[in-house]
């Protein structure tokens, strides 16, 4: 079996992969970007710290081994478009997902934030870049700009369409959500199980919130009985987590709907939950109640979490 492929949003704590994987990018091929080798490499650990809390960066890990790059950021001179920069796949990568899937990333980051394109830069000397690129869905826009440390290079810029990664909510099997459990709620440390044993039960629903075909928010809801009224038919609501670079856009708001409609439709009349005190306000602001006196640390990973509750109601029906 081939090892798993991940691609995820950096973080600040991957300022050496970050590092690393850039320096790789710029020696193998010195004329597809504007930085260089020898300017990159002058950088101090702190500098790259700094980048790598700053950068919106997107890393491809096979079998943990960083093998990919990109970055997806606003253009300083066109703060309206989103571009593609900073791509790489090395070389013992090239030719399977990696490079497809980190683009996916920074669309689905991209359609996020707002934007109907996704542009980048291509160089003439990147002949394989421009074929992946078109294949991918990119289309020259018609704009050209030379290299600012090579004349001779001359950048054609592309443009990809990103309707495809309008957002939307679907079931999914619970496998689906167990990287973004891992990463965005238990600081994705290895070591921890995110399976739940409740997850494959019948009663048990799981949702993902897709852009593309990148899952980027995750739900799960559990038959437990109520803290609050003692109901045994209540549902709680466990794993809700949005994607790092996706965040405060609304779209674990639109989740939530989403599970409350489906909720309400399968007859069920009240959800709770454990909420981290942190994201309390994404809580309350949607119609929850917090339970008094019924803050507590979490077991599972030292947070202060209360008690929410809430009666299922379609969204649509609230008054
Ligand atoms: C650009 C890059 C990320 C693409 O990833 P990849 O895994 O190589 O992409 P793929 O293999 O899926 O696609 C490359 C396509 O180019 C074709 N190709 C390969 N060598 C080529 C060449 N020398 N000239 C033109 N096309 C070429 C491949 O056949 C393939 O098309 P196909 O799937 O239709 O056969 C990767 O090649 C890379 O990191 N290159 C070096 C850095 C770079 O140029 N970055 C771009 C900066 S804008």
């Amino acid at each position: 079996m081939n090892p798993p492929l991940r691609v995820r949003p950096g973080r600040p704590s991957d300022a050496l992969a970050l590092r690393q994987i850039r320096l790789e990018s710029l020696a193998d091929s010195p004329d597809a970007y504007g930085e260089t080798y020898e300017h990159c490499a002058s950088w101090s650990e702190d500098a790259w710290a700094k980048k790598a809390s700053e950068w919106n960066f997107y890393l491809a890990e096979l079998d943990g081994r960083i093998v990919g790059l990109a970055r997806g950021e606003r253009h300083d001179e066109r703060p309206d478009a989103r571009y593609l920069f900073a791509m790489y796949v090395a070389p013992s990568a090239r030719g399977g997902e990696a490079a497809t899937r980190l683009v996916d990333a920074v669309c689905a980051w991209a359609a996020a934030d707002g934007a109907d394109a996704l542009h980048l830069y291509v160089s003439s000397a990147a002949a394989r870049a421009r074929a992946f690129y078109l294949k991918v869905g990119f289309r020259e826009s018609g704009a050209r700009v030379a290299m600012d440390r090579d004349e001779g290079l001359v950048c054609d810029e592309m443009r990809r369409d990103l309707r495809e990664f309008s957002f939307r909510t679907e079931r999914v099997e619970p496998s689906a959500l167990h990287d973004l459990r891992r990463r965005v709620l238990r600081e994705n440390d290895p070591r921890v199980n995110v399976e739940n044993a409740q997850d494959r039960l019948a009663s048990s629903l799981h949702y993902g919130g897709y852009l593309g075909r990148r899952v980027v928010v995750s739900a799960s809801a559990f038959v437990a009985t109520s803290p609050v009224t003692g109901r045994h038919d209540a549902y709680q609501l466990r794993y809700m987590a949005t994607d790092f670079d996706v965040q405060g856009r609304g779209l674990g708001g639109v989740v939530l709907s989403y599970v409350l409609d489906d909720l309400a439709g399968r007859g069920v009349a009240e959800i709770w939950a454990n909420a981290r005190v942190t994201a309390l306000n994404f809580y309350t602001s949607s119609g929850w109640d917090v339970v008094p006196d019924s803050l507590f640390v979490s077991a599972e990973t030292g947070t202060d979490h209360v008690v929410i509750h809430r009666a299922v109601v379609p969204v649509g029906l609230e008054g």
